[in-house]
């Protein structure tokens, strides 16, 4: 099955962009929920709605309440999934906060794909890409009021720059990278301006060996560390961890540091009774997956079930 929610986005010049997600993981993640108790789902990394819309199809008699931080992609699902009436409802929320409103204890299924959507990388206002042109921002909601990742590289210092390379982007080069984003003479306020920064750093021969674009690792650093990501997803797990009955729990990661923040937890919780593992190793998208959608290649999947005495 092959489903692809797509978005028109009228750029500020006047091109309509057409940008669309592919659901990751998607058959591993129905067939997981199809052998439990699905009444009531969260979604609680919406997007552009592929799981949601995969899921309503798939189980007629479940409701699925989505969530994103992103406002934009909540507009684009509801618009999307308004045919399912009732069945579907959605809230744009960050899901570090979800315990302040969601009955987290209702839900027989959550399900969480982290990262963002293609849609997010491909509009250029957004600036989470080092291949399209835009402003420096990288916040997934556009109306919070913390940094940009623009604002980050100009109030932080050189270690802090290095330190947020080298943790979030595992990047090697992080101390020469900061180094040259700190003598920059301009300010660095776009995406191509940081870009240049990043080739005029490191050496022909050290970019010709990285085997990948030279500025990937630091956009995904500044990403993660402009959206809080880590501390986002520690919250939410401790909300799910005090929260939650019986309920099936997956999560779909992008990041070694984020796959293994989930190992770990997932690990105690069974160690404690409090739920039992369904993945002992972590499950990985087929070949012929990676073959149609070449950004799934990184993707991990962990589910464990929940139970309560
Ligand atoms: C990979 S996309 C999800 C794609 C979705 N599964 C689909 O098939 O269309 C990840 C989404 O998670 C959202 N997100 C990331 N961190 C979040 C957080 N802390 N709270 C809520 N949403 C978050 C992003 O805004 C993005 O829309």
């Amino acid at each position: 099955m092959l489903i692809l929610a797509q978005c028109y986005h009228i750029h500020k010049k006047g091109d309509v962009i057409l940008t669309h997600h592919e659901p990751v993981m998607l058959t591993e993640v129905l067939s997981l929920i199809e052998s439990h108790s699905h009444g009531k789902i969260l979604d609680g990394t919406l997007g552009l709605g592929g799981y949601s819309h995969a899921m309503l199809e798939r189980f007629p008699s479940a409701k699925i309440s989505g969530v994103d931080r992103d406002p934009e992609a909540v507009k684009i699902s509801c618009e999307r999934l308004k045919i399912y009436g009732e069945r579907f409802s959605a809230m744009c929320k960050n899901f570090g906060k979800i315990s302040e409103v969601e009955e987290l204890k209702n839900f027989d299924v959550l399900v969480f794909d982290l990262g963002v959507s293609n849609m997010q990388i491909t509009i250029p206002e957004r600036g989470f890409s080092f291949n399209i042109d835009g402003p420096l921002d990288m916040r997934m909601n556009p109306n919070d009021s913390t940094p940009t990742a623009a604002e980050i590289l100009r109030d932080s210092d050189s270690q802090t720059l290095t330190e947020i390379f080298r943790l979030y982007g595992e990047e090697r080069y992080a101390k020469l990278i900061a180094s040259a984003v700190k003598r920059s003479h301009n300010p660095i306020n776009t995406t191509s301006e940081l870009v240049a920064v990043i080739r005029d750093a490191l050496p022909q021969p050290v970019q010709r060996k990285m085997g990948t674009h030279p500025a990937r690792r630091i956009f995904q650093a500044l990403r993660i560390y402009v959206n809080h990501e880590t501390e986002e997803l520690e919250s939410l797990l401790r909300a799910i961890h005090d929260n939650s009955e019986s309920s099936l729990v997956i999560f779909v990661s992008y990041h070694s540091l984020e796959d293994r923040l989930i190992k770990h937890t997932f690990r105690e919780w069974h160690n404690e009774g409090r739920g039992r593992i369904l993945t002992r190793h972590p499950l990985t998208p087929s070949q012929e997956e990676i073959e149609r959608n070449y950004k799934a290649r990184s993707a991990k999947l962990r589910a464990i079930f929940l139970t309560v005495d």
